[in-house]
């Protein structure tokens, strides 16, 4: 990337954590300018050391971090973190980039996803930009050039979400439980509410009182936002799956203007961050292992018409919810900050 030669000093706060390791990967691999790279966590991990690219960096602890001189600050330590961090960071003098839930609806936070609404990154008037949640980010990567030109009114989606999208801990619960389910053991949820391998849970983060997860109504609220529409009906269903990278999605859209799989597949096949595949055969499809897991794209398959509605179409949306659904946008996002010179 050309940034007329600056370099930034960047802060990544959760730098152990399953974003955090892989927003150092990404920063490395796109040669992002950084001159000083701090990694920040707890005082647990304080003293230990992350990659970043062919060097090892100490950890820090943020609680006793000074702030000052960083420029660029990317936030995936949980929202209680980024809620008492990230103000001072912003204070500071930081652009903080924060992948937590913790400012994602505050009219004064821009809410981006890098192909669908960059412009709103300058928008910051508290230098707090949010990385929307990684099921609406791969949704809207593929909806969005289908919304400007049909207009969508209504979405119905049915997530199939892996662990990694819960962190570390996680990914080890469902590694942990399948061994010992394959050994005859007997399993103790922990990090799920109930057993998650061999096993689906349609229940992401809290209830609330409509009766719909935190996590469904992330993807009303957020898809509205983002594509700054407060008309645009969306229905969510989130469920977590034995997956370990790369989240899926079932979606139908009703549109006002209609669009027939063929118009949809060769507008997608041109949108930035979409790949089609979509071939009517076995294997002819993205799936979470097979296409997602370590690469960039949002794949989109299954286009198929909703014979059930004249303006209907059906797709099935597929990423890694680590790198596009957290820390490639997030990277994406700084690329801009350091774009605008
Ligand atoms: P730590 O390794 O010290 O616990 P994941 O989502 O994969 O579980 O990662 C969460 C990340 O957030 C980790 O890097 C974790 O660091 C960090 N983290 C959690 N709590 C805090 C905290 N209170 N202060 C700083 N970093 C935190």
């Amino acid at each position: 990337m050309n940034t007329q030669n600056r370099r930034f000093n960047v802060a990544v706060v959760g730098a152990t954590g399953a974003v955090g390791e892989t927003m150092l990967s990404i920063l490395a691999e796109r040669d992002f300018p950084v001159a000083t790279l701090h990694a920040l966590a707890s005082e647990r991990s304080a003293g230990g050391e992350v990659a970043f690219k062919d060097q090892q960096v100490q950890v820090q602890d943020l609680a006793t971090f000074d702030p000052a001189g960083v420029d660029i600050a990317l936030f995936s330590a949980g929202g209680g973190v980024s809620k008492e961090y990230a103000p001072k960071f912003a204070a500071a003098g930081a652009v903080v980039i924060d992948n937590s839930s913790a400012f994602r609806y505050d009219d004064d936070v821009p809410l981006v996803v890098s192909e669908v609404n960059p412009e709103q990154v300058a928008n910051r008037p508290r230098g707090i930009i949010a990385n929307p949640n990684c099921s609406t980010m791969q949704m809207l990567v593929a909806l969005a050039p289908l919304h400007r030109a049909y207009g969508i009114e209504r979405i119905n989606v049915a997530t199939y979400q892996s662990v990694s999208g819960g962190g570390r801990s996680a990914m080890e619960e469902l590694g942990r439980q399948t061994g010992q389910l394959l050994n005859f053991q007997e399993i103790e949820p922990q990090r799920f509410p109930v057993q998650i391998a061999f096993n689906l849970i349609p229940h992401i983060d809290e209830f609330l009182d409509n009766g719909y997860t935190k996590e469904e109504m992330k993807l009303v609220w957020e898809t509205r936002k983002i594509l700054g529409d407060d008309a645009i009906q969306v229905n969510p269903t989130a469920v977590r799956v034995p997956v370990f990278y790369g989240h899926s999605e079932a979606v139908n859209i009703e549109t006002k203007k209609k669009v027939t799989p063929a118009q949809a597949r060769e507008l997608l096949e041109s949108a930035p961050g979409v790949v089609v595949v979509d071939a009517h055969e076995a294997g002819g499809y993205p799936t979470p292992v097979t296409h997602a897991s370590g690469n960039d794209a949002v794949y989109v398959g299954r286009i198929r018409e909703d014979f059930s509605h004249p303006h209907g179409l059906n797709l099935w949306i597929v990423s890694d919810n680590i790198r596009k659904g957290a820390a490639l946008n997030a990277v994406q996002l700084a690329e801009l900050v350091a774009q605008e010179g």
